[in-house]
């Protein structure tokens, strides 16, 4: 008799961290952030879960990373595909996305274990992403998520801004009272910059440390959380705020938030404001 037990797997690309991919990055193209392949997002996976899915020890194919991501060994990540559409990912999300382990003796290859279907890779951005796992996983146990998108308003507010933490933020938070509550820690700026490199990459994870949200200058912006709805939401509140002060910006603003209600609002919500913007 036949003894062996065939382990059976779910459908990947039904799986629920797959869905929230699929919805996240059609929402993102729906509301116009991510054009043609513009934006790219991570999410750290449990072993536990993506094993209900698929064989953790079936590596389909290695990817060189470009950079040791030492700290991430062993690591599973979903990641999008780089020069694929936010527009195609929920139809065909085996070839828009892929799911790895970050393998190597230091951490330097992406061990593949479903997707990337037609032979193509992940994101140009990894070293940013995963650089930034890195930071905010330093300082935040939960943090799962790395969301890059170029929303529109956010950028032309960031285009006629000076590159100044302190005053972007003040901008932001003048302009919504919903920004202090959902940003307290305000917005990381980085200098209009080559994309797509390790040194981007390096710089982001800095600011990282400090910010959940980073600025690239006339590029785009970074959101990071413990889910893919914290670091949409992020992103999100920043566009919607940058909405709102690009179509006020040029007239006479009547009714500016006062920093009495921002404080107010910081000890409503028990926040810890950025220091600079309210003193
Ligand atoms: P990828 O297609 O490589 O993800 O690049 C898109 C992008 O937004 C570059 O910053
Ligand atoms: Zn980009």
């Amino acid at each position: 008799m036949n003894t062996e037990i065939v382990k059976t797997f779910g459908d990947v690309a039904n799986a629920p961290f797959v869905k929230e991919m699929r919805e996240t990055t059609a929402n993102m193209y729906r509301l116009g952030w991510d054009e043609r392949n513009g934006g790219n997002i991570s999410m750290m996976l449990n072993e536990s879960e993506l094993s209900k899915y698929l064989d953790v020890n079936k590596v389909i194919r290695t990817i060189p990373i470009g950079f040791n991501a030492k700290e991430l060994i062993g690591k599973y990540f979903i990641v999008t595909g780089t020069g694929k559409y936010f527009k195609n990912v929920d139809k065909d999300p085996e070839t828009n996305l892929g799911i790895f382990r970050i393998g190597g003796e230091n951490g330097e290859t992406a061990e593949l274990l479903w997707g990337y279907a037609d032979g193509g890779k992940f994101t140009s951005e990894l070293p940013a992403h995963l650089m930034s796992h890195i930071a905010r996983l330093s300082v935040d146990a939960e943090h799962r998520v790395v969301l890059h998108s170029h929303p529109t308003y956010t950028i032309a507010m960031n285009a006629i801004c000076p590159i100044d933490e302190i005053d972007f933020t003040r901008r932001l938070w003048k302009s919504n009272t919903e920004a202090i509550v959902v940003f307290p820690d305000g917005v990381g700026i980085l200098p209009c910059m080559v994309c797509g490199t390790n040194l981007i990459g390096e710089a982001t994870a800095e600011k990282m440390k400090k910010f959940r949200l980073v600025m690239w200058t006339n590029h785009g912006i970074y959101g990071t959380g413990k889910n893919l709805d914290e670091a949409f939401g992020l992103v999100e509140t920043v566009e919607k705020t940058a909405q709102l002060y690009m179509l006020t910006a040029g007239f006479d603003n009547v009714n500016v938030i006062p920093d009495e209600v921002l404080k107010g609002l910081a000890e409503l919500w028990n926040l810890s404001p950025l220091e600079g913007v309210l003193d």
